[in-house]
Formats: structure tokens, sequence, C-alpha cells
């Protein structure tokens, strides 16, 4: 068999044995997955391969909801993230937004560099407005690594406060809890640090980005 088919094979064979592991386990696993979906947690995270939700936080197949891109941003333009958190928000009813960033993202590392990418030049702008935005934290931080963590960090704050500018948000605020949280995954250990920048209600908002709503009905 060669390289190429080798490598396409595994995941499928890898498939089969999960399937065999979860039966093995619970006779009706898949019969209970297939009746439907409740999830607690939308999770917006990085397009990176080391940073998959369920495995890094111990949850399974149901548990969370998922938009992942690079850099995991929340662009008010982007009609597939806002598609997801309207569907998450309204339909599922999640009690969570999670925006889980890392150290190390090559996209929050790529919109550091100035030079010229193509398409993706656009993307990684909101990034760099981040960086304008913190420019004097991020210029007293002499060491390039740690620059580039801090930057992680507060890429994940802002799009925690994109997030709250959304109608979809600020509508379940005014009827429900929502809790936005604010998350980064270390690569060297496997952890999770919680930024502590947690949106979970209106009041957590400046008044120009606070949308006048109809009483809820
Ligand atoms: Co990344």
């Amino acid at each position: 068999m060669s390289e190429l088919k080798k490598s396409y094979e595994k995941l499928l064979k890898g498939n089969q044995e999960w399937v065999k592991e979860k039966i093995d386990m619970d006779s009706s696993y898949f019969e209970n997955l297939a009746k439907g979906q409740s999830p607690d947690y939308l999770w917006i995270g990085c397009a990176d391969s080391r940073v998959p939700d369920n495995e890094i936080t111990g949850s399974n197949p149901g548990d969370i909801f998922v938009h992942r891109n690079i850099a995991n941003l929340v662009v008010h333009t982007d009609t597939n993230m806002l598609s997801v958190l309207q569907y998450a928000v309204e339909a599922l009813h999640v009690k969570h937004i999670i925006v889980c960033g890392h150290y190390g993202c090559g996209g929050v590392l790529a919109a550091m560099d100035r030079s010229d990418k193509g398409l993706v030049n656009h993307w990684l702008t909101n990034i760099k407005e981040v960086i304008y935005k913190n420019k004097t934290e991020l210029q007293a931080i002499a060491d390039e690594k740690e620059r580039g963590n801090r930057l992680v960090e507060l890429n994940v704050i802002q799009q925690v406060q994109n997030l709250a500018k959304t109608s979809m948000v600020q509508k379940a605020w005014r009827n429900r809890e929502l809790e936005i949280h604010g998350w980064v995954f270390d690569l060297h250990t496997g952890k999770i640090k919680d930024l502590d920048a947690k949106y979970d209600e209106l009041e957590d908002l400046d008044d120009v980005f606070k949308f006048t709503m109809p009483a809820y009905q």
C-alpha cells in the first residue's frame, strides 16, 4: 500500500476501532447518540489540529457545539460563525460560550509578522487590530515569545467582547443566563488557563454596543 493510501486508510480503520470500542462499552451508544443533541457549550476555537475540544476537556460527542477557524476569531461579518452562534444560542440554548485560543497559535504569530500573505492578510487584520489596541502593553514585553503569548490572551479577550456585541447574545441576556468565557490552551502542559474574562450580562458591555430591544415576550 502506498504511503498516501496508508495515511488515508488510517482514519477509516481508526473509525472502525472506535465504533467497536464504544459498542463494547455500551451496546446502545449510537442509538442514544442519534436521538439528538442538547449541548451546554458552544466552543469557538482555533482550527489548529492540536486543540481538539472534546479531547482536551475530557468531554464526549454531544457535549459541545463547535465552530473553529484560524485563531478563534469572532468577526461580525462572518455569516458562518454567526449562523453557528445563532443556532447554539437560540435553538440549542447553550449555557456557556467558550472562546479557546492556544499559545503558539500560528494565526496570531502570523499577524505579528508584517509580510504580505495574500488573502489571509484580511483575516489576520482582525488580530492586527488587537495589536494596535494594546500596542503599549505589548511593546513593553521584551521577549518575543512572551509578547506572542500575551497577544494570544488579548486576542481571546477581544473575541469574548465581540460575542457580547452580537444581538443574539444580548437577546439571550434579556431572557436567561448565558456566560461567555475566554480560555487559552497550553500545548506544553496540556492545561487550560481560564482568563477570567467572563461576560455574562448586558451591563458588562459599553452602551455603544447595546442594542435596544422590545421587552422579551
Ligand atoms: Co491557532
